[in-house]
Protein backbone atom coordinates (compact mmCIF):
# COMPACT_ATOMS: atom_id res chain seq x y z
CA UNK A 1 0.00 0.00 0.00
CA UNK A 2 1.22 3.50 -1.35
CA UNK A 3 1.97 5.19 2.23
CA UNK A 4 -0.49 8.04 2.20
CA UNK A 5 0.21 11.36 2.15
CA UNK A 6 0.02 14.41 5.01
CA UNK A 7 -2.37 15.80 2.81
CA UNK A 8 -4.35 12.70 2.15
CA UNK A 9 -4.40 12.25 6.23
CA UNK A 10 -6.04 15.97 6.21
CA UNK A 11 -8.63 15.43 3.63
CA UNK A 12 -9.88 12.24 5.99
CA UNK A 13 -9.53 13.86 9.17
CA UNK A 14 -12.06 17.30 7.87
CA UNK A 15 -14.73 14.21 6.90
CA UNK A 16 -14.36 12.74 10.29
CA UNK A 17 -15.12 16.37 11.90
CA UNK A 18 -18.11 17.18 9.49
CA UNK A 19 -19.88 13.31 10.53
CA UNK A 20 -18.63 14.07 14.23
CA UNK A 21 -20.98 17.24 14.06
CA UNK A 22 -24.17 16.03 12.11
CA UNK A 23 -24.13 12.45 13.68
CA UNK A 24 -23.56 14.16 17.20
CA UNK A 25 -26.96 16.44 16.43
CA UNK A 26 -29.19 13.57 15.87
CA UNK A 27 -27.58 11.88 19.07
CA UNK A 28 -31.25 12.22 21.33
CA UNK A 29 -30.68 9.55 23.96
CA UNK A 30 -27.62 7.16 25.50
CA UNK A 31 -28.66 4.52 23.07
CA UNK A 32 -27.48 7.48 20.36
CA UNK A 33 -24.49 8.60 22.68
CA UNK A 34 -22.99 4.90 22.41
CA UNK A 35 -23.66 4.36 18.86
CA UNK A 36 -21.18 7.81 18.28
CA UNK A 37 -18.92 6.59 20.84
CA UNK A 38 -18.39 3.33 18.61
CA UNK A 39 -18.71 4.85 15.24
CA UNK A 40 -15.20 6.52 16.60
CA UNK A 41 -13.58 4.88 18.90
CA UNK A 42 -14.69 1.44 18.66
CA UNK A 43 -11.12 -0.76 19.08
CA UNK A 44 -11.87 -2.30 15.88
CA UNK A 45 -13.53 -0.31 13.54
CA UNK A 46 -13.79 3.23 15.04
CA UNK A 47 -12.84 5.76 12.59
CA UNK A 48 -10.54 7.32 14.68
CA UNK A 49 -8.54 4.06 15.86
CA UNK A 50 -8.79 3.31 12.00
CA UNK A 51 -6.76 6.30 11.40
CA UNK A 52 -4.27 5.41 14.05
CA UNK A 53 -4.02 2.09 11.75
CA UNK A 54 -3.08 4.01 8.69
CA UNK A 55 -0.54 6.21 10.96
CA UNK A 56 2.08 3.11 10.79
CA UNK A 57 2.29 3.72 7.18
CA UNK A 58 3.21 7.01 7.12
CA UNK A 59 6.66 7.57 5.80
CA UNK A 60 9.03 8.47 8.31
CA UNK A 61 9.42 12.16 8.22
CA UNK A 62 5.55 13.18 8.10
CA UNK A 63 4.59 10.48 11.07
CA UNK A 64 5.50 13.35 14.10
CA UNK A 65 2.65 15.62 11.57
CA UNK A 66 0.56 12.79 11.00
CA UNK A 67 0.41 11.78 14.87
CA UNK A 68 -0.65 15.16 16.22
CA UNK A 69 -3.55 15.41 13.37
CA UNK A 70 -5.19 12.24 14.04
CA UNK A 71 -4.48 12.68 18.27
CA UNK A 72 -6.26 15.96 17.80
CA UNK A 73 -9.07 14.46 16.06
CA UNK A 74 -9.27 11.86 18.79
CA UNK A 75 -9.43 14.83 21.79
CA UNK A 76 -12.21 16.73 19.58
CA UNK A 77 -14.24 13.45 19.24
CA UNK A 78 -13.82 13.32 23.23
CA UNK A 79 -14.89 16.19 24.38
CA UNK A 80 -17.39 16.23 22.07
CA UNK A 81 -18.87 13.08 23.60
CA UNK A 82 -18.48 14.12 27.74
CA UNK A 83 -20.67 17.42 26.60
CA UNK A 84 -23.55 15.35 25.05
CA UNK A 85 -23.46 12.37 28.19
CA UNK A 86 -23.48 16.19 30.49
CA UNK A 87 -26.26 17.35 28.27
CA UNK A 88 -28.38 14.13 28.51
CA UNK A 89 -27.92 14.24 31.89
CA UNK A 90 -29.33 17.68 32.42
CA UNK A 91 -33.24 17.60 33.86
CA UNK A 92 -35.98 16.39 30.99
CA UNK A 93 -37.83 19.83 30.59
CA UNK A 94 -35.15 21.76 30.00
CA UNK A 95 -34.58 19.81 26.78
CA UNK A 96 -37.80 18.49 26.12
CA UNK A 97 -39.95 20.87 23.51
CA UNK A 98 -42.67 23.17 25.33
CA UNK A 99 -46.31 21.39 23.47
CA UNK A 100 -47.96 24.68 22.71
CA UNK A 101 -51.29 22.80 21.68
CA UNK A 102 -51.54 21.54 25.41
CA UNK A 103 -54.72 23.33 27.01
CA UNK A 104 -53.64 25.44 30.26
CA UNK A 105 -54.17 23.93 33.71
CA UNK A 106 -57.09 24.88 35.53
CA UNK A 107 -56.97 26.94 38.97
CA UNK A 108 -60.21 26.02 40.90
CA UNK A 109 -62.12 29.56 41.76
CA UNK A 110 -62.20 30.54 45.47
CA UNK A 111 -65.59 30.87 46.54
CA UNK A 112 -67.61 32.77 49.33
CA UNK A 113 -67.88 31.19 52.60
CA UNK A 114 -71.30 29.13 53.78
CA UNK A 115 -72.34 31.96 56.44
CA UNK A 116 -71.25 34.68 54.03
CA UNK A 117 -74.12 33.00 51.46
CA UNK A 118 -76.55 33.17 53.95
CA UNK A 119 -76.13 36.58 54.97
CA UNK A 120 -76.72 37.47 51.28
CA UNK A 121 -79.52 35.69 51.42
CA UNK A 122 -81.30 37.29 54.54
CA UNK A 123 -79.99 40.31 52.68
CA UNK A 124 -81.45 39.76 49.56
CA UNK A 125 -84.93 39.39 51.82
CA UNK A 126 -84.65 42.89 53.20
CA UNK A 127 -83.39 44.36 50.27
CA UNK A 128 -86.94 43.28 48.46
CA UNK A 129 -88.66 44.95 51.33
CA UNK A 130 -86.92 48.23 50.39
CA UNK A 131 -84.39 47.41 53.10
CA UNK A 132 -80.86 49.52 53.29
CA UNK A 133 -77.59 47.61 54.25
CA UNK A 134 -75.45 49.78 57.08
CA UNK A 135 -72.16 48.98 58.51
CA UNK A 136 -70.33 50.21 61.87
CA UNK A 137 -67.06 49.39 63.77
CA UNK A 138 -66.37 45.97 65.26
CA UNK A 139 -64.26 48.07 68.30
CA UNK A 140 -66.99 50.16 70.39
CA UNK A 141 -67.06 52.49 72.79
CA UNK A 142 -69.08 51.44 76.46
CA UNK A 143 -71.39 54.29 75.39
CA UNK A 144 -72.41 53.04 72.11
CA UNK A 145 -72.73 49.29 73.02
CA UNK A 146 -74.50 50.30 76.38
CA UNK A 147 -75.03 53.36 76.82
CA UNK A 148 -76.83 54.76 74.46
CA UNK A 149 -78.72 51.49 74.24
CA UNK A 150 -80.13 52.43 77.81
CA UNK A 151 -78.26 50.04 79.75
CA UNK A 152 -77.44 52.37 82.71
CA UNK A 153 -74.13 51.73 84.02
CA UNK A 154 -73.78 48.61 86.91
CA UNK A 155 -77.41 47.75 85.53
CA UNK A 156 -77.00 44.15 85.62
CA UNK A 157 -79.19 43.53 81.90
CA UNK A 158 -75.15 43.52 80.78
CA UNK A 159 -74.11 40.78 82.52
CA UNK A 160 -75.70 39.12 79.61
CA UNK A 161 -73.30 40.36 77.37
CA UNK A 162 -70.09 38.95 78.44
CA UNK A 163 -67.95 41.36 77.22
CA UNK A 164 -64.18 41.61 75.53
CA UNK A 165 -62.85 44.68 77.09
CA UNK A 166 -59.93 46.24 74.81
CA UNK A 167 -59.09 49.43 76.91
CA UNK A 168 -60.78 50.25 80.27
CA UNK A 169 -60.76 54.49 80.62
CA UNK A 170 -60.37 55.60 83.98
CA UNK A 171 -61.76 58.48 83.50
CA UNK A 172 -64.74 58.16 81.78
CA UNK A 173 -65.96 54.59 82.02
CA UNK A 174 -68.26 55.24 78.46
CA UNK A 175 -64.93 55.81 76.95
CA UNK A 176 -64.51 52.23 78.02
CA UNK A 177 -63.41 50.76 74.60
CA UNK A 178 -65.02 46.51 73.70
CA UNK A 179 -65.11 44.24 71.11
CA UNK A 180 -68.86 44.57 70.28
CA UNK A 181 -71.35 42.38 72.19
CA UNK A 182 -73.74 42.94 69.15
CA UNK A 183 -74.83 45.01 66.11
CA UNK A 184 -77.56 47.53 68.11
CA UNK A 185 -74.56 49.99 68.79
CA UNK A 186 -74.93 50.97 65.00
CA UNK A 187 -78.62 51.22 65.14
CA UNK A 188 -77.22 54.61 67.37
CA UNK A 189 -74.90 55.35 64.96
CA UNK A 190 -77.36 56.00 62.09
CA UNK A 191 -79.62 57.54 64.26
CA UNK A 192 -76.96 59.91 65.38
CA UNK A 193 -76.24 60.86 61.41
CA UNK A 194 -79.67 60.52 59.67
CA UNK A 195 -83.41 61.82 60.13
CA UNK A 196 -86.07 59.50 59.87
CA UNK A 197 -87.56 57.22 57.70
CA UNK A 198 -85.23 54.87 58.41
CA UNK A 199 -85.28 51.55 57.24
CA UNK A 200 -81.44 49.46 57.55
CA UNK A 201 -79.96 45.99 58.07
CA UNK A 202 -76.90 45.80 59.56
CA UNK A 203 -75.01 42.58 59.36
CA UNK A 204 -71.71 42.10 61.33
CA UNK A 205 -69.28 40.26 63.23
CA UNK A 206 -70.04 40.44 66.91
CA UNK A 207 -67.80 38.99 69.83
CA UNK A 208 -68.02 37.72 74.02
CA UNK A 209 -66.68 35.87 76.25
CA UNK A 210 -67.37 32.69 75.53
CA UNK A 211 -65.74 29.02 75.08
CA UNK A 212 -66.62 27.52 72.00
CA UNK A 213 -68.71 25.12 72.45
CA UNK A 214 -71.70 23.04 70.01
CA UNK A 215 -73.43 26.55 70.07
CA UNK A 216 -71.00 29.07 71.08
CA UNK A 217 -68.55 30.99 69.95
CA UNK A 218 -66.25 34.08 70.78
CA UNK A 219 -66.77 35.55 67.33
CA UNK A 220 -70.23 35.39 65.70
CA UNK A 221 -72.44 37.27 62.93
CA UNK A 222 -75.63 38.91 63.62
CA UNK A 223 -78.19 40.59 61.39
CA UNK A 224 -80.07 43.85 63.17
CA UNK A 225 -82.70 45.60 61.80
CA UNK A 226 -83.93 49.39 61.99
CA UNK A 227 -86.95 50.73 60.84
CA UNK A 228 -88.23 54.43 62.56
CA UNK A 229 -90.83 57.00 61.24
CA UNK A 230 -94.20 58.57 61.82
CA UNK A 231 -96.71 55.99 62.60
CA UNK A 232 -94.91 52.84 62.93
CA UNK A 233 -96.59 50.21 64.69
CA UNK A 234 -95.39 46.46 66.16
CA UNK A 235 -98.03 45.21 63.73
CA UNK A 236 -95.42 46.34 61.08
CA UNK A 237 -92.85 44.47 63.08
CA UNK A 238 -94.91 41.20 63.18
CA UNK A 239 -95.78 41.38 59.55
CA UNK A 240 -92.40 42.33 58.05
CA UNK A 241 -90.45 39.41 60.39
CA UNK A 242 -93.06 36.89 59.45
CA UNK A 243 -92.93 37.31 56.26
CA UNK A 244 -89.27 37.68 56.19
CA UNK A 245 -89.67 33.96 57.88
CA UNK A 246 -91.90 32.54 55.38
CA UNK A 247 -88.87 33.73 52.77
CA UNK A 248 -86.43 31.98 54.47
CA UNK A 249 -88.08 28.54 55.57
CA UNK A 250 -91.00 28.34 53.68
CA UNK A 251 -94.77 29.55 53.40
CA UNK A 252 -96.27 27.23 55.49
CA UNK A 253 -93.82 28.10 58.44
CA UNK A 254 -95.42 29.00 62.03
CA UNK A 255 -94.44 31.31 63.54
CA UNK A 256 -95.16 32.90 67.18
CA UNK A 257 -93.96 35.69 69.01
CA UNK A 258 -93.39 36.33 73.05
CA UNK A 259 -92.74 38.79 75.35
CA UNK A 260 -89.31 39.17 76.46
CA UNK A 261 -86.55 42.29 77.40
CA UNK A 262 -84.31 44.29 76.23
CA UNK A 263 -83.48 47.95 77.89
CA UNK A 264 -83.60 49.11 74.39
CA UNK A 265 -87.26 48.44 73.15
CA UNK A 266 -90.26 48.21 75.12
CA UNK A 267 -92.07 46.49 74.59
CA UNK A 268 -89.75 43.81 73.37
CA UNK A 269 -90.98 40.46 71.78
CA UNK A 270 -88.60 36.70 71.09
CA UNK A 271 -89.50 34.97 68.04
CA UNK A 272 -89.85 31.69 67.86
CA UNK A 273 -90.67 29.37 64.93
CA UNK A 274 -91.81 25.76 64.72
CA UNK A 275 -89.11 23.48 65.08
CA UNK A 276 -87.96 21.77 61.88
CA UNK A 277 -86.05 18.90 62.45
CA UNK A 278 -88.89 17.29 64.40
CA UNK A 279 -91.62 18.95 62.92
CA UNK A 280 -93.14 19.40 66.69
CA UNK A 281 -93.40 15.84 67.42
CA UNK A 282 -90.41 14.35 68.77
CA UNK A 283 -90.59 14.77 72.85
CA UNK A 284 -86.67 13.96 72.79
CA UNK A 285 -85.75 16.01 70.02
CA UNK A 286 -82.06 17.50 70.50
CA UNK A 287 -82.75 20.72 68.61
CA UNK A 288 -85.63 22.17 69.74
CA UNK A 289 -85.09 19.74 72.99
CA UNK A 290 -88.94 18.87 72.91
CA UNK A 291 -90.84 22.34 72.97
CA UNK A 292 -91.89 22.19 69.51
CA UNK A 293 -90.53 25.91 69.24
CA UNK A 294 -86.75 27.41 68.31
CA UNK A 295 -86.08 30.97 69.19
CA UNK A 296 -85.22 32.86 66.05
CA UNK A 297 -84.72 36.04 66.99
CA UNK A 298 -84.75 39.36 69.52
CA UNK A 299 -87.05 42.16 68.70
CA UNK A 300 -89.11 45.23 69.91
CA UNK A 301 -90.42 48.66 69.47
CA UNK A 302 -87.92 51.34 70.31
CA UNK A 303 -87.55 53.17 73.50
CA UNK A 304 -88.37 56.50 73.76
CA UNK A 305 -84.89 57.06 75.90
CA UNK A 306 -82.65 55.61 73.21
CA UNK A 307 -84.68 57.57 71.09
CA UNK A 308 -83.74 61.09 73.40
CA UNK A 309 -80.52 59.77 73.31
CA UNK A 310 -80.24 60.44 69.81
CA UNK A 311 -82.02 63.38 69.74
CA UNK A 312 -85.01 62.20 67.92
CA UNK A 313 -88.40 63.43 69.21
CA UNK A 314 -89.99 60.63 70.70
CA UNK A 315 -93.40 62.28 70.38
CA UNK A 316 -93.47 62.23 66.80
CA UNK A 317 -91.27 59.15 65.77
CA UNK A 318 -91.68 55.58 66.40
CA UNK A 319 -90.19 52.49 65.70
CA UNK A 320 -89.12 49.20 65.71
CA UNK A 321 -85.63 46.81 65.50
CA UNK A 322 -84.83 43.38 65.40
CA UNK A 323 -81.34 41.25 65.79
CA UNK A 324 -80.49 37.72 64.90
CA UNK A 325 -78.03 35.10 64.78
CA UNK A 326 -76.84 34.24 61.66
CA UNK A 327 -74.92 30.71 62.80
CA UNK A 328 -78.23 30.25 64.45
CA UNK A 329 -80.68 30.25 61.85
CA UNK A 330 -78.13 28.50 59.18
CA UNK A 331 -77.92 25.71 61.59
CA UNK A 332 -81.39 25.89 61.94
CA UNK A 333 -82.12 26.14 58.38
CA UNK A 334 -79.57 23.38 57.08
CA UNK A 335 -79.79 21.06 60.22
CA UNK A 336 -76.59 21.42 61.48
CA UNK A 337 -75.29 20.34 64.94
CA UNK A 338 -72.40 21.95 65.88
CA UNK A 339 -71.40 26.04 65.30
CA UNK A 340 -67.73 24.98 65.18
CA UNK A 341 -68.30 23.72 61.92
CA UNK A 342 -68.50 27.16 60.13
CA UNK A 343 -65.61 27.66 61.69
CA UNK A 344 -62.75 25.07 60.58
CA UNK A 345 -62.62 25.91 56.99
CA UNK A 346 -62.85 22.30 56.06
CA UNK A 347 -63.56 22.31 52.57
CA UNK A 348 -65.38 19.12 52.70
CA UNK A 349 -67.99 21.10 54.57
CA UNK A 350 -67.47 24.35 52.97
CA UNK A 351 -68.23 22.88 49.39
CA UNK A 352 -71.76 21.86 50.26
CA UNK A 353 -73.22 25.19 50.63
CA UNK A 354 -71.80 26.59 47.32
CA UNK A 355 -74.14 27.02 44.55
CA UNK A 356 -73.66 24.77 41.94
N1 LIG B 1 -78.89 42.92 70.48
C1 LIG B 1 -79.67 41.78 70.93
C2 LIG B 1 -78.72 40.61 71.25
O1 LIG B 1 -77.58 40.67 70.88
C3 LIG B 1 -80.61 41.36 69.88
C4 LIG B 1 -81.69 42.36 69.67
C5 LIG B 1 -82.88 42.27 70.35
C6 LIG B 1 -81.52 43.41 68.83
C7 LIG B 1 -83.89 43.16 70.17
C8 LIG B 1 -82.54 44.35 68.64
C9 LIG B 1 -83.71 44.20 69.32
O2 LIG B 1 -82.41 45.36 67.82
O3 LIG B 1 -84.70 45.11 69.15
O4 LIG B 1 -79.14 39.68 71.87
Amino acid sequence: MPSPSLDELRAKIDASVRSLTDESARVRDLQGLEDLRNAFLSRKRGAVTLLFEELKAVAAEDKREAGQLVNSLKVLVQDKLAALEASLAAPTAVRSETDLTLPGRRRPWGAAHPLRLFQAEIESIFVEMGFGIEDGPEIETDFYNFEALNFPPNHPARDAWDTLYVRKDADDPKRDLLLRTHTSPVQIRVMEKRKPPIRIIIPGKVYRKDQPDPTHMPMFMQVEGLVVGEGITFAHLKGTLEHFLKRLFGEKLKVRFRPSFFPFTEPSAEVDIECLQCGQKDPACRVCGGTGWKEILGSGMVHPQVFKNVKIDPEKYSGWAFGMGVERIAMFAYGIPDVRYFYENDLRFNRQFQLK
